[in-house]
């Protein structure tokens, strides 16, 4: 395992995007493992900065999201969908087409995930998964448990992930309680890991990483894979 430490937001977000922009540089025709939220957003700025530069061509990538809040349609707002158009795929030139994302919409969830699972599989898993983690250690939306989920399965929220996800809903009844999710089974097959994590998750990312293995912190599982790289704001 790679661990850097940076001082600020900042860093944190053009050495992310450098690591993703090699991996489309090497690999035009790469898999891109993708993650929402807070902390990739300046991650997907450099990126598209990069792309306006003419230092990245993003037409023959293909990527897939870890997960999607059920009930949630690609043109709802609170969509992870929409989080990626309006973040990454809008303001690069990859095929929409070549993104992928659990359907928040679909009635029967047992198929949607053998559906998503399949078509990870069929694209050879990401040859770069990008990860966020929550407070509770949670990757995707993998959260505490008494083990670890091979595969993309949909999950029960936990109130702490919906306390901390109610920020970004007008009030808290309207934030999803439950999710698509790759399993932790699913993210590990990805060739290349890269996990980041601003200055409040510090302790959590040092528990995941140099603490026991154990599904209570989900990330912990990181330390099985064989190329990971974790980049977090430390003083
Ligand atoms: C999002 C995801 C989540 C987030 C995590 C951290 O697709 O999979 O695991 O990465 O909740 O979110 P932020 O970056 O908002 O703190």
């Amino acid at each position: 395992m790679k661990v850097i430490k940076v001082k600020n937001y900042e860093e944190l977000s053009v050495m992310a995007a450098s690591i993703i922009g090699a991996q489309v540089i090497n690999k035009p025709q790469c898999v891109l493992g993708l993650a929402t939220g807070s902390t990739p957003i300046g991650t997907y700025e450099k990126l598209a900065e990069a792309y306006n530069n003419g230092i990245l061509d993003f037409s023959e990538v293909k990527s897939i999201n870890l997960d999607e809040y059920c009930g949630l349609s690609g043109d709802n707002n609170q969509s992870y969908r929409y989080f990626m158009n309006e973040n990454l795929f809008n303001k690069v030139n990859i095929d929409k087409e070549n993104t992928f994302v659990p359907d928040g919409t679909a009635s029967d969830s047992e198929k949607e995930c053998e559906r998503y699972e399949a078509l990870c599989a069929s694209l050879g898993y990401a040859d770069l998964q990008l990860l966020g983690i929550g407070h509770n250690g949670h990757i995707g939306f993998n959260e505490p448990d008494s083990a670890f989920a091979a595969v993309t399965h949909c999950v029960k929220l936990q109130e702490s992930t919906i306390n901390a996800n109610s920020r970004l809903f007008e009030k808290k009844e309207d934030v999803p309680t439950s999710a698509f999710t790759m399993g932790i089974g699913t993210i590990l097959k990805a060739k290349k890991i890269l996990l980041v994590g601003g200055a409040d998750k510090k302790d959590i990312i040092e528990k995941a990483i140099y603490g026991d293995v154990t599904p209570e912190v989900p990330a912990s599982a990181l330390q099985l894979h064989k190329d990971v790289t974790v980049i977090y704001v430390a003083e």
